[in-house]
């Protein structure tokens, strides 16, 4: 990714120097490099601190943790103040805080630097997300405007708030990540197993749905990995896959974070916890072996049943981004980070995994209002959720009745029905607590707070 996105900048136009300690890895970057363009890779810090222009502009791309604070203290005897350095990894963004607050003490600048799009978007354009010291973002911003993703013809990066604010949102962007290829994986396991749809049939329902309102970076990848074979067996390669998600933590970290605001993300939740579940796979066989297999019964013609899986995926996909963009909502304010939210949204439509022709829709709505708390209050929204809500229901009544695990899409539906209850069933468990607790509660026609002796 790092050899990617300095061989990007260096086509800008930009003189670019890598470092790393594997000299091979400096020959790769120099001789990957285009004609006319200034590359050099180097084996020591300190010859990459000389070579650069003043103020230094430095970007690490490490591993979250302990790598970067490493990083940092090789660093921190070769630079000068004013010297610039960006940390373009997922670093968590506490860690970024108390990193800003280190070198900001030492007369340096520190940028937490969210970057998404993957190797492949590293090289033609990725989506970037940096936040913090607003004094050092006008060194960075040509270069990181040079090599971004555009959208229409506008650089999809923006300065996007105080402090960590870089590495919150890119936090949060891996949250829906995470959520959407939950929701994608439940319609595959319903048109595969449930439907019986073989990969050539899947590609094409997927390539159908790309080409749709579900225009999505993870709907197309999607469609393609149907028709990837693998060498060794001639098989489809994802039928040889196992069947156990690796996470390296940006969802975990969303759903705690969400948690500690007291901001409802179930649909992100599920996602972290179904591929927590998946890692069990010895359980899993276990019970498979107890427990009946889902039926194949699908009450409905197939065209029937396809058409209620995708308007369900484009029903929890808007759900998912709602979940995600109303935590940042709250975020901004709790954590005093002050990120502009149209802005967000305008950086993730390019470039980023979770880029999407949805981002298009979600970009006016915080257009009209940039203090908008929730995308399920703007009216467009409800529109297209209003449109799709009878065919989720139903995609999930059959998927409940077969038997096939659909925790997410339910996670975004029941968070839908209780979002829009004026009235919830909160009233009861407020009494339950102070029967056994004595914990209060409020009363609905006049202000105050109350306890009734319940046994008396
Ligand atoms: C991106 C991705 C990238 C990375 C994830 C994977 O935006 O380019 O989000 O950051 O692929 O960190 O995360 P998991 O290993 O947790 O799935």
């Amino acid at each position: 990714m790092g050899r990617n996105l300095l061989l990007n900048m260096a086509d800008h136009g930009f003189a670019v120097v890598g470092f790393d300690k594997d000299a091979q890895k400096g020959a790769t970057l120099e001789s990957s490099a285009s004609s006319g363009t200034t590359v050099k890779g180097v084996t020591t810090l300190a010859e990459m601190v000389q070579l650069l222009e003043k103020p230094r502009k430095m970007m690490m791309l490490v591993p979250a943790g302990k790598p970067v604070d490493d990083v940092i203290n090789d660093l921190l005897p070769l630079l000068e103040k004013g010297d610039i350095v960006i940390d373009g990894g997922n670093s968590h963004y506490t860690d970024t805080l108390r990193r800003v607050t280190f070198m900001e003490g030492k007369g340096f600048h520190f940028m937490g630097v969210g970057i998404s799009g993957g190797e492949q978007g590293a090289r033609t354009g990725p989506s970037i997300m940096p936040g913090g010291d607003p004094e050092a973002y006008p060194f960075v911003q040509p270069i990181l405007e040079a090599v971004a993703a555009k959208v229409g013809g506008v650089p999809c990066v923006a300065h996007l708030g105080k402090g960590a604010a870089g590495h919150y949102v890119k936090m949060v962007h891996n949250g829906i990540e995470y959520a959407i290829m939950q929701l994608i994986s439940e319609t595959y396991d319903l048109l595969h197993r449930g439907l019986g749809l073989d990969n050539d049939e899947l590609h094409k329902v997927y390539r159908n749905w790309n080409d749709g309102e579900l225009q999505s970076f993870l709907v197309e990848i999607t469609r393609d990995i149907f028709l990837k074979v693998d060498e060794k067996t001639g098989n489809r390669l994802v039928d040889m896959i196992l069947d156990k998600a690796g996470a390296k933590g940006t969802g975990k970290w969303t759903s705690q974070d969400a948690m500690d605001l007291g901001v409802p993300i179930p649909v992100i939740d599920m996602a972290v916890c179904l591929r927590e579940l998946s890692a069990y796979k010895d359980e899993r066989i276990q019970a498979a072996a107890l427990y009946k297999n889902p039926s194949s019964d699908i009450p409905v013609p197939q065209e029937v049943f396809i058409q209620q899986v995708q308007d369900a995926l484009f029903f929890g996909v808007i759900i998912s981004y709602a979940q995600g963009l109303a935590m940042l909502h709250v975020a901004s304010k709790e954590l005093d980070m002050q990120i502009p939210m149209q802005e967000v949204v305008k950086v993730w439509r390019g470039g980023c995994i979770i880029r999407s022709s949805l981002l298009e829709v979600f970009f006016k709505a915080f257009q009209k209002n940039p203090e908008l708390p929730n995308l399920l209050l703007e009216g467009e929204i409800a529109q297209l959720l209003q449109a799709k809500k009878q065919n989720m229901r139903n995609m999930i009544i059959h998927a409940i009745h077969m038997g096939y695990p659909v925790a997410g899409l339910m996670a975004a539906l029941s968070y839908f029905d209780a979002y829009r209850s004026e009235k919830m069933p909160t009233n009861l468990i407020q009494a339950q607590r102070d029967y056994f607790g004595a914990h209060t509660y409020q009363r609905i026609d006049e202000p105050g707070i109350f306890h009734t002796e319940w046994n008396k």
